[in-house]
């Protein structure tokens, strides 16, 4: 199968298609890499906060063996969690995920979003007390620490998640090394427009996360009446016309905008599937159709770092 690569300033390639792991449940996320590696996945996202790096490290060990793959010929991605934004334990959790993924190196490493949570935290915060102001560990406090486990070698790449064009340049006028990717939310009905020139004229890759609409999010996540991707009927209508699938076209219609997708699934067959949206074709009839969807609907609404004292209030408001 024939994977689109986009291509960072070093020279080095990701593949447009990577697998999700976010909501891979444990028991299930290591077939799930094995297959997908199998079938011809060579990026993995993960992180983490999903709880199941020692499962997905396992997998890629046996795979490499089993399947015959090199290393450096997979691109695994993970992300800092929120609970060690100081300098201090940005190495340490990093070397936590290399431990758990059993690797040496990263080849990206994303900070996961641009809060912070009090070190130690478990779970989400249930009140201000569990966070830390933006004053007390600005990001580029975490930043740098990150850029130093760069130059340390521990990660290849540096990135971050959840930015908005803000805080991407915000960041960016405090360091040399600006991020060199921004994983956000982005699928029809949420399409970024803005962000997308920003990043392409910024030299900043973006990846495009919940491409399929999470449905299997915790319910705690979800709103009410949620409109579904999924069940769109003008997906529904390209698929057919092209003999394909709902995600296939979702997934295509991502890369097709040069961004990188990473859709979920545990499932073999629909982990395959994905894959194969590769070899679809999108006409610019379909691409018309498709921007027409837009209506700036977020799934992961960032409710769920609402706080008293509105301390992080503004984490989507300035996102397109
Ligand atoms: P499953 O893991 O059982 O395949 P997202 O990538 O946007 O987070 O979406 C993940 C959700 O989409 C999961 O519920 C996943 O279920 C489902 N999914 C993944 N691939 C497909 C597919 N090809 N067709 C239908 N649903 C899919």
């Amino acid at each position: 199968m024939k994977v689109k690569k986009k291509t960072f300033k070093n020279g080095d390639n990701i593949d447009a298609i990577g697998l999700g792991t976010w909501k891979s449940d444990p028991g299930k996320v290591g077939d799930a890499v094995k297959t997908a590696l199998k079938v011809g996945y060579r990026h993995i996202d993960g992180a983490a906060v999903y709880g199941n790096e020692k499962e997905v490290g396992s997998a890629l060990q046996e795979s490499i063996s089993e399947f015959d793959i090199n290393r450096e010929d997979v691109w695994i991605t993970s992300k800092l969690w929120n609970t060690a934004h100081k300098s201090e334990d940005v190495v340490p959790a990093l070397k936590q995920t290399l431990s758990d993924l059993q690797l040496d190196y990263l080849d990206l490493y994303l900070m996961h979003w641009p809060i912070a949570f009090k070190p130690g935290l478990k779970g989400f915060p249930q009140s201000d007390d569990d966070y830390l102001s933006l004053d007390e560990v600005p990001l580029i406090e975490t930043w740098e620490a990150m850029l130093e486990a760069k130059n340390e070698g521990l990660i290849k790449h540096a990135g971050v998640s959840n930015f908005s064009i803000k805080k991407l340049k915000d960041l960016s006028s405090k360091t040399d090394h600006a991020p060199e990717m921004n994983q956000i939310e982005l699928h029809p009905y949420l399409q970024q427009n803005d962000m997308l020139s920003y990043c392409n004229d910024n030299n900043i890759l973006v990846t495009a996360y919940s491409p399929l609409g999470s449905s299997d999010r915790p319910d705690a996540l979800k709103a009410d009446n949620e409109p579904s991707l999924l069940e769109n009927e003008t997906i529904h209508e390209i698929a057919e016309k092209h003999d394909a699938t709902p995600a296939q076209v979702l997934i295509k219609w991502a890369v097709e905008r040069d961004t990188i997708v990473i859709p979920k699934s545990t499932n073999a067959g629909r982990i395959e599937e994905n894959l194969k949206s590769a070899e679809l074709n999108l006409d610019d009839e379909d691409m018309e159709k498709i921007k027409s969807l837009d209506m700036h609907y977020r799934y992961l609404d960032g409710k769920v770092f609402e706080t008293e004292s509105d301390m992080y209030r503004d984490v989507f408001d300035e996102q397109g």
